[in-house]
Formats: structure tokens, C-alpha cells, sequence
């Protein structure tokens, strides 16, 4: 079965929707156009699909013989970014732009699509193709689980285009790739009262300032050294006047890291902190931490297998290794219930300009890469399926 040749046939189709999709870009969990095209071209090719929530669609390809589900994943949402370049395809949404490259993501998985259902008389098991909305926002994974999407499923892959990694080359990586990504908000409250006299009042602005400080112990003297952990206050709002002592004080902030039990950890080493900091100015603490993305932690044996589909549709040459990234990616949602694994397309190309950095906005990509991509996506299923 050579898949890469099977992608080629669908190459030009695959740019052509990837362009589309480029023009017409959508925000986060408002992918409507986008959702209604990639059902319309899963129409035409007479491969069912469910829809989950607004913008979520699911579609399933059956082999002719039973055996295990694999889902491959695309994101399909946009940004906020306002396009700079002056490319035929530049996004016709005001203000909306696909700076992360999820139109390529969509464009490939419907090439995908395409490959899947031609070979799927010799397939034994089941693929899912998850069309993904609200990856920008952390939402999407979360609303498609919810939504029974990977009932059933044994494995989900997925991959993302990057503008600073060379085309030609695909990153792989097992283990830890990529940061979790939480939020938080802490309400300090105290006892209002005039400058000058700062006994007759708690001052709310001086404990936050303590909390903002101590925080920063739990990376330095709470985690272990090995570990890359983040906790950042990205926001302190406290005051109103010169000679006024603060009666109220809001942070919000953010924390990263690579595991899934420092994850655990952070809200309670971070609460009782911020409670005894607070008690210890006299004043009070509220503390709210909001679970937004999981570490992206890869399977090995499953990143093997992405190994093993890179070199037969590409070469050796082409395997990269996928660094440690600071970034997030909700795909982390499914590797947390399901094995599998996340890589990395390379899209970057000097002489065609698409070296930017993913959210930039020159952000493009070099469109030869999607033709891999197209077969990676079926060439890893294929793997799977027909090896397990
Ligand atoms: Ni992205």
C-alpha cells in the first residue's frame, strides 16, 4: 500500500480547501462555515458523521473487517489577529485570521478523509476523524469528550504545523512536549482607611504584594529542580487613590508545567500560600484555579509507530526531535485518556516566505507539506490498525 502516492491525488484538493478555509477564518467555537463545508465534503464522499455541540463534527470510516478505533484530530478554529500579508487567499474576516494554521489542519484531515475511504475495503477497524472547534480557547478537546467522541476510541494522533520548524521535517518527541497551561484568580480582601493611618485599616494592597512574592517560592523552593514549572501574576488591580489604603485586591495569573501530578499539586501548594500570607497581614484570601490544558505528554509506543509512518512516506532524514515546548495544546485532553501522540509538520521555507512564528501576522505556511501531512495522517491509521 503506498499511501503517499494515494495522498498526491488529493494534493491539489487539499490545498484548495486549505486556502478556503483560509479565507474564511472563524473565532473559537464559532467555526459554523467551516464546520457546514468539512460536512459537506464528507457528504460527497458518503462517509457518516455526528455533530457535537455547534461546530464539532466527528466522522467515521469503517473497515471492512472489525477491529480497533483509531481518532486523528485536526483543530479548526482561528484567531484574532489581523492578516499582514497580501496573499490571494488572506482571510476575508476583518480582524479574524488563521495564524496557527488550523486551515491546514482541517484541509488535511478532509485529505485524509479521502485516502481512508478509498483504501477502506483492506482497513480492519475503525477510523474517527475529529474536526475539533475551540482549540484557541482550551475548549474544544474538553466539549468533544463530553460530547462521546472518543467512546471506543484506543489511540488519537494529531499534529500541528509550525512556522520555525524547516519544511521537509517532522518533530516527534515521547514524554513530556508541552506545558499545561492553567489559570487563576485570588481576591484579597481587607479594611479600607486613609494613608496616613494605615493601623486603623488592613491594607490589602501590601498582603498581595507578599502573595505575588511568596508564590514565587513554589518554583524555587517547593518543586523539584528537574521539573519546569511556571507561576506567573500576569494581573494586580488594587486601589483607588494616593492616600487611601486598598480594601480589595485582585490578581490573576497563570501556571505551567509537564506533569500531570505537579499539576495536581499546584492549586494547594498555591491556596495555602495565599491564605497564610493573607491571615499573616491580617487580611483574607479568596483563591479560584480554573483547569485549562493538560501537559501534552506523548505515548512512546505510539510515537515509534509516528516514527516508523514518517520514514516510510518521507525518510529518516525527515524524523526531527520534538523540544520541549512552553506552548500548550489541548490535544493534551484526549492523551490523557486515550495513547497516542502529537507532532510537529515543519512549514518553515525561506523562499517562500513562511518563516514566521505561529500567531504572527505574516503567518504562512509552505503548502508541499500537506501533502505529508495528508499521508501521514492515513499512513499512521493504516499502521495502527493493521498492526494491532
Ligand atoms: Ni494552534
Amino acid at each position: 500500500m503506498n499511501i503517499l502516492e494515494l495522498a498526491k491525488k488529493y494534493d491539489q484538493y487539499t490545498r484548495d480547501m486549505r486556502r478556503e478555509f483560509h479565507m474564511y477564518p472563524e473565532l473559537s467555537m464559532k467555526e459554523v462555515r467551516t464546520a457546514k463545508r468539512i460536512k459537506e465534503e464528507l457528504t460527497k464522499l458518503g462517509i457518516p458523521f455526528e455533530s457535537i455541540g455547534e461546530t464539532g463534527v466527528v466522522a467515521t470510516i469503517k473497515g471492512k473487517n472489525e477491529g480497533k478505533t483509531i481518532a486523528l484530530r485536526a483543530d479548526i478554529d482561528a484567531l484574532e489577529v489581523n492578516e499582514a500579508s497580501n496573499a490571494p487567499y488572506k482571510s476575508k474576516n476583518e480582524g479574524i485570521m488563521h495564524a496557527c494554521g488550523h486551515d491546514a489542519h482541517g484541509a488535511m484531515l478532509l485529505g485524509a478523509a479521502h485516502v481512508l475511504n478509498d483504501i477502506k475495503d483492506d482497513l480492519k477497524g475503525t477510523v474517527k476523524l475529529m474536526f475539533q472547534p475551540g482549540e484557541e480557547v482550551a475548549q474544544g478537546a474538553k466539549a468533544l469528550i463530553q460530547g462521546g467522541a472518543l467512546e471506543g476510541v484506543d489511540e488519537v494522533f494529531g499534529m500541528h504545523v509550525m512556522g520555525n520548524i524547516p519544511s521537509g521535517k517532522i518533530a516527534i518527541g515521547a514524554g513530556p512536549r508541552m506545558a499545561s497551561c492553567d489559570m487563576f484568580r485570588i481576591k484579597v480582601k481587607g479594611v479600607g482607611g486613609h494613608g496616613s493611618m494605615p493601623n486603623l485599616g488592613i491594607d490589602a494592597l501590601v498582603a498581595a504584594a507578599a502573595i505575588v512574592m511568596n508564590l514565587q517560592t513554589i518554583v524555587s523552593r517547593e518543586t523539584s529542580p528537574m521539573e519546569s514549572v511556571v507561576v506567573s501574576v500576569g494581573k494586580l488591580v488594587a486601589g483607588t487613590r494616593f492616600n487611601v489604603i486598598a480594601d480589595e485586591a485582585v490578581m490573576e495569573g497563570t501556571t505551567r508545567c509537564f506533569s500531570y501530578e505537579i499539576r495536581d499539586q499546584l492549586p494547594s501548594m498555591m491556596e495555602r500560600i495565599v491564605k497564610s500570607t493573607a491571615a499573616s497581614y491580617r487580611a483574607e484570601a479568596e483563591f479560584e484555579y480554573i483547569n485549562l490544558t493538560a501537559p501534552t505528554i506523548n505515548n512512546e509506543e505510539s510515537t515509534e509507530r509516528a516514527r516508523k509512518a514518517i520514514e516510510k512516506i518521507m525518510s529518516e532524514d525527515a524524523v526531527m526531535e520534538m523540544a520541549k515546548m512552553p506552548g500548550s495544546e489541548d490535544f493534551s485532553e484526549y492523551l490523557e485518556k486515550v495513547p497516542g501522540t502529537f507532532v510537529i509538520v515543519g512549514t518553515a521555507n525561506k523562499e517562500k516566505d513562511t518563516c514566521y512564528s505561529n500567531h504572527h501576522p505574516m503567518f504562512d505556511i509552505d503548502e508541499d507539506m500537506l501533502v505529508y501531512g495528508v499521508a501521514l495522517h492515513a499512513q499512521y491509521a493504516y499502521d495502527y490498525l493493521m498492526n494491532e
